[in-house]
């Protein structure tokens, strides 16, 4: 009994000197909700960054708030000017990337998405490189969006008009090119592996930013031991890496280090050069983890763009016809869509421009950590401070959009009718860690869109009047499933 009383004194004493600590260090940060200890505030968002509680807390506390994700202190930003100037005023300072139980479990701090220091630096830059090498921006990649937008075109004009639920062929196109460009190979839309592995990509991007992820990483003692998300997730990145270590093998097999003709080929050329290189960070562990990041960093966030683009083509058949009368006006019915053609198809790319902003797929950025002692908007931010930025806030800001809860692909057109890119159009993120695939999305999308644009009319299935155009939450908001009919124009 006494000893009983002893403990929870002791641990009543630990906490309030823990409470007492937190609000100490809590004065040089930004306004937000009270931290405990444990739990931190992030129960302020009810464990979820969503559209609504984070619009709330910046209205109560502010465009540059802190929340604590347990005993540690996370900057929020909301709109576009703290978002845009919070991630590239001493961009470099805050270029790390949050080093969690969760993301070590998954990434084990390999590869680009989640890795930090000279690994995420070296990974990034052979990354991106290599997508250069490979097409990316260029006929290479060009090529290869094209023959899936031949399939694609093939797959809705076999239906003859009957209604379909677009996701899943625009998912297998847009994984087939980033499958192209990393395994130098595309899957049939019947194979088994290939469903699931998309399945265990839906998974994983389900899986973050849920409520359970958070929970997750606040307690990770009970995510360890007890059956659930956690253990699916892992599950499913194991499922992944396996097949990566299959195509890696094979790879190996072939033996093309001379010719490389994928991000593989060229991965294992790169390892046999830097093999006595002291301090080199190319190892078999970081090119599974880089090719995991690509396919997911550029899969899955593509193709719900696209998906948008299809639904509120349904919702608005005026701008499906503007486009189309576009197309027509400039292109011959034959023409092969190149990316060059957004130069002459100015309201189309404003349209695509908007696809990208009002679906605004990406809520936040995965949370960056400043890597040094610096300066964030004013505040001094010590060395592991995380900051999360509110993209959607940007993409939505009143102060920077004429009109930005409609849409209206007038926001990227000058009076005269041209296509004008937009400071606050920040679907891509800012600063050092800023998507490295921009051009490869946008150059999917565009080709892709406008191959079926110009092929197919789109219209909803008889008998459906309305369309719901709410997403589903997730780490990219998707839009619920829905049907359509293609008719051949
Ligand atoms: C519509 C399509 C896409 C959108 C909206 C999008 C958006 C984003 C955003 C917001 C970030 C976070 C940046 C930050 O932390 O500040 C990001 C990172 C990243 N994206 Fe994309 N992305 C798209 C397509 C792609 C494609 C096609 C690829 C590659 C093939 C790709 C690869 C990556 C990678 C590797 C990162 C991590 C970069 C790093 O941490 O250094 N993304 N993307």
């Amino acid at each position: 009994m006494m000893i009983s009383v002893i403990l929870i004194s002791l641990v009543l004493f630990l906490l309030s000197a823990q409470f007492l600590n937190m609000q100490w260090k809590s004065r040089g940060f930004p306004p937000g909700p009270t931290p405990f200890p444990i739990i931190g505030s992030i129960w302020w968002i009810n464990f979820r960054a969503d559209h609504q509680s984070l619009k709330k807390l910046a209205k109560t506390y502010g465009n540059i708030c802190t929340l604590w994700l347990g005993h540690r202190p996370m900057m929020v930003l909301y709109g576009f000017q703290a978002v845009k100037n919070g991630l590239t005023n001493n961009s470099e300072d805050v270029s790390g990337r949050l080093q969690t139980y969760i993301f070590n479990k998954l990434a084990d701090g390999k590869g680009i998405l989640v890795s930090n220091g000279l690994i995420w630096k070296q990974q990034r830059h052979f990354g991106f490189g290599t997508l250069r090498k490979l097409g990316m921006g260029n006929k290479g990649m060009e090529r290869g969006i094209q023959t899936e937008a031949r399939y694609l075109v093939e797959f809705f004009r076999d239906k003859e008009g009957e209604a379909v639920d677009p996701s899943f062929p625009i998912v297998h196109a847009v994984s087939n090119v980033i499958c192209a460009v990393v395994f130098g190979h595309r899957f049939s839309l019947e194979d088994k592996t290939f469903h699931q592995l998309i399945e265990a990509f839906d998974y994983i991007v389900a899986f973050g930013n849920s409520r359970f992820y958070y929970m997750c990483e606040m307690f990770p003692w009970f995510a360890e031991h007890l059956p659930g998300p956690l253990k699916k997730a892992r599950f499913s990145r194991d499922f992944v890496c396996s097949f990566v270590r299959q195509e890696i093998k094979s790879h190996r097999e072939k033996g093309r280090r001379d010719e490389p003709e994928d991000f593989i080929d060229f991965y294992l050329k790169q390892l046999e050069k830097t093999k006595n290189v002291p301090n080199s960070t190319f190892d078999e562990d970081n090119m599974l983890q880089s090719v995991f990041d690509l396919f997911l960093g550029g899969s899955e966030t593509t193709a719900t763009t696209l998906r948008w683009a299809l639904l509120y083509m349904l919702v608005y058949p005026d701008i499906q016809d503007k486009v189309q009368k576009e197309l027509d006006a400039v292109l011959s019915p034959s023409h092969l869509i190149c990316y060059e053609d957004r130069k002459k198809l100015p309201y189309t790319n404003a349209v695509v421009h908007e696809i990208l902003r009002f679906s605004s797929i990406v809520l936040i950025t995965i949370p960056r950590e400043a890597v040094k002692d610096t300066t964030v908007l004013g505040y001094h931010v010590p060395k592991g401070t995380l900051i999360m930025a509110n993209v959607d806030s940007a993409l939505f800001d009143p102060d920077y959009w004429e009109t930005p809860h409609q849409f209206n692909p007038g926001h990227f057109l000058d009076k005269g009718g041209n296509f004008v890119t937009r400071e606050a159009f920040l679907a891509f993120s800012a600063g050092h860690r800023a998507c490295p695939g921009e051009t490869m999305a946008k150059m999917e999308l565009f080709i892709m869109f406008c191959s079926l644009l110009q092929k197919f009319k789109f219209t909803l299935p008889e008998g459906v009047k309305e369309i719901n155009t709410d997403f589903v939450f997730g780490s990219t908001m998707k839009p619920h499933p829905y049907k359509l009919c293609a008719v051949l124009r």
